[in-house]
């Protein structure tokens, strides 16, 4: 079984069943990178300062009605809070020895900086819009601001268990024109599973099924599909699929994209469930509006 829903998955994770997924994969957008073709509202911090202060964080809820979109918060608190939401919704959605694996990538914190529909440094030509982000506390000038790190800690504190933070080196990274620092060509595979109500966390997972017992895999970048910047390489998803997903069991990505997790997970013989909000990425054949 292989299915994409159209929609925001905030809202389609509340249709699935308990207890129904084995393995959550997937890749949210990054913090400040990309629009992804979205309309937003980039005044969401003005109208929220108007009822509480910066800092404190709104619900994915009021900031969705304010015409935020995910990933493009005016702060990376705001960003890591909605997706701890996220993830506490799809807690029930997954079985007891289930997975969930969460790529994520870092961002230099810049006041002014430039996103495009397909990424913040791209030198393409698609519509760029020009951006402030407010300064203060760990928000700096060059700051590398370890959004990944936060994250993961973020989800310590909602009770998940991290049993892995997986290095994807990523050699053939294009080179940047910034001479005072290495060039970013890294991100992080963030394996969490469910704290049990006592005892230790047991689920499933075959760790011959992954390419070595290392926690660092070198993979290329490849040319996005589908229209899309940021598809996932086969050769980084497939082995933590076949290692963290029964055969037939049930593989969900709530952010797909081009929906390259759920064709490799229906090609290892899992069941398999994309959500997507913008329905142009997903593989043409495929595309079904759930209203
Ligand atoms: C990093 S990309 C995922 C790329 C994917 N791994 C692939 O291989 O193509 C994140 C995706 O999340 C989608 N997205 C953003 N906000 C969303 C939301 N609230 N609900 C569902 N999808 C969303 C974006 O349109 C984008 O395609």
């Amino acid at each position: 079984m292989k299915k994409y829903l159209v929609g925001d998955a905030f809202n389609l994770i509340k249709e699935l069943p308990d207890e129904s997924i084995d393995l959550i994969l997937t890749s949210p957008p990054y913090w400040g990178l990309r629009t992804y073709g979205q309309e937003h509202n980039w005044a969401t911090l003005r109208a929220w300062e108007k009822e509480k202060p910066r800092w404190e964080s709104p619900s994915y809820k009021w900031y969705r009605e304010h015409g935020g979109v995910l990933g493009l918060e005016p702060l990376p608190d705001w960003f890591i809070s909605h997706l701890v939401e996220f993830f506490e919704l799809s807690k029930p959605k997954l079985k007891a020895g289930g997975s969930l694996w969460v790529n994520l990538g870092d961002t230099y914190f810049a006041r002014w900086s430039s996103i495009r529909d397909a990424g913040r440094q791209g030198l393409g030509s698609d519509i760029r819009t020009r951006r402030t982000t407010p300064m203060g506390r760990y928000l700096q000038e060059k700051q590398l601001l370890l959004i990944p790190s936060r994250f993961a800690i973020a989800m310590q504190e909602a009770k998940w268990i991290l049993r892995n933070d997986l290095i994807w080196s990523k050699p053939n990274i294009p080179p940047g024109p910034k001479r005072d620092r290495l060039r970013l060509s890294h991100e992080h595979f963030f394996h969490f599973v469910k704290k049990p109500k006592e005892g230790r966390a047991a689920y499933y997972y075959d760790v011959d099924e992954a390419e070595a017992d290392l926690d660092v895999v070198i993979c290329n970048v490849r040319p996005g599909q589908n229209g899309h910047s940021a598809t996932f390489p086969r050769e980084i998803i497939a082995p933590r699929i076949s290692s963290s997903c029964p055969e037939f069991g049930t593989m969900l990505d709530p952010f797909c994209g081009s929906g390259a997790s759920v064709e490799a997970a229906a090609s290892l013989g899992r069941n398999a469930i994309g959500f997507e909000i913008v329905e142009k990425f997903l593989p043409r054949e495929t595309r079904y509006a759930t209203g």
